[in-house]
């Protein structure tokens, strides 16, 4: 697709799709070093608190480059062309992808404070996923002013709607990152749900809707037709999934400071004020509401198979040669030369 560009420049969702595609590459030919020591068995080449590092720089460089880089490209594609604007700044664009994908590599330490891991490595780490903070909300801000000048649509249309929400959880879930990783909050968060929150603001908010978003934009274009079998359906799918992230993520948050404060609470004497299982107990409630929000979520995801299903049925490709000429050099079937039944 690249060497066969007619424009001369790469479009920046490409650079996104380009950075995912090669650092997902390098991240696991790093990880994976091992020396072998017979024809079956090898050892990492990692021990220690270097493995542990290592890992980390992988753990967390998967979510900068495939749950970030990956839907960064996917923002910078799907918003402009379904909000009919060009992108708000290109050169913002270009500036966040460079500062973005240095800063992401530096991050990773954060997911390894209070251990065995060199202090200053650890101080580093908190330093570099501060300043991802500016890269992160560079994306943001430009993504969400893409649709200045057509904030009306947002009223009619549900897809927008979707990546525009989407936008704002990376927002929340990039502004909560930095915060996490300064280590005094580090220390309350760590082990908590806290994490699991914030997790998934950026899994489920983030990364979830604009998927949502780009695939009811794809598949009707793909059935060649108009728009998606049900336009309300895909409403209901996008309040659905609003009220389950917004019921997972409030609740796990609660439950993670909880969980902090109880873990950390001391009597006077210095001894433990509650168990372990005392805090497991008072999480419970919280986990009915994530179990709620979930299946929440879950019934929103069966509106939209349902809805593909039906905007997809009865389409078929013509069974007549496809017609090859200068519009379609190679008899590419698309979606011109797709017939609804
Ligand atoms: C500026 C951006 C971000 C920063 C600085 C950041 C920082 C952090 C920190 C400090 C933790 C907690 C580490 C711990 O105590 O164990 C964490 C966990 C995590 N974050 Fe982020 N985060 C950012 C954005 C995101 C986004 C957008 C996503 C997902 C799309 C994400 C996914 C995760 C995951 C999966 C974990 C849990 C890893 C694990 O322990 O299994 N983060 N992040
Ligand atoms: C309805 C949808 C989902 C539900 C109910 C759900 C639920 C859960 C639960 C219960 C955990 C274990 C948390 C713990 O350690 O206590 C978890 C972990 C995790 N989930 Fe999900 N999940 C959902 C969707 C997703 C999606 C779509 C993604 C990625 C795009 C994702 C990424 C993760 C990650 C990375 C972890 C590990 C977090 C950590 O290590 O702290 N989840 N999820």
């Amino acid at each position: 697709t690249l060497v066969k560009r007619k424009v001369k420049h790469i479009y920046v969702a490409n650079w996104f799709f380009g950075a995912f595609i090669l650092a997902v590459a390098i991240l696991h030919i790093v990880n994976g070093m091992t020396s072998p020591a017979s024809l079956m068995k090898s050892y990492s080449v990692y021990s220690g608190v270097q493995d542990a590092m290592i890992q980390w720089w992988y753990g967390h460089n998967a979510v900068g480059f495939i749950l970030t880089a990956g839907y960064l490209g996917m923002v910078y594609y799907f918003i402009p062309k379904q909000a009919e604007r060009p992108v708000y700044s290109y050169r913002l664009s270009i500036v966040h992808f460079w500062a973005l994908i240095f800063t992401y590599m530096w991050a990773g330490p954060h997911h390894l404070h209070y251990t065995a891991l060199p202090d200053w490595t650890q101080s580093l780490g908190m330093v570099f996923s501060i300043i991802l903070l500016a890269p992160s909300w560079g994306g943001m801000i430009n993504g969400i002013m893409t649709l200045s000048g057509a904030w009306h649509k947002l009223r009619s249309d549900p897809l927008l709607k979707f990546m525009i929400v989407s936008l704002s959880f990376y927002g929340m879930a990039t502004f909560e990152g930095p915060m996490m990783s300064i280590k005094t909050i580090n220390a309350l968060s760590h082990y908590t749900d806290w994490t699991v929150a914030h997790v998934h603001a950026g899994a489920l908010g983030w990364v979830g809707f604009i998927t949502m978003g780009s695939i009811y934009y794809i598949i009707p274009r793909v059935a060649g037709k108009k728009q998606m079998h049900s336009v309300s359906m895909v409403e209901t799918h996008f309040w659905v999934a609003t009220i389950g992230v917004v019921l997972y993520i409030a609740s796990m948050w609660i439950a993670g400071v909880m969980q902090g404060l109880m873990w950390r609470a001391v009597n006077a004497d210095g001894t433990l004020t509650y168990t372990f299982a005392e805090s497991v107990k008072a999480t419970w409630p919280y986990y009915v509401i994530r179990v709620t929000g979930g299946a929440l979520y879950l019934c929103g995801m069966v509106l939209m198979a349902w809805n593909t299903w039906m905007t997809m049925r009865g389409t078929k490709s013509v069974d007549v040669p496809i017609p090859v000429g200068p519009k379609n050099p190679r008899g590419v079937v698309d979606a011109e030369h797709v017939v609804p039944a």
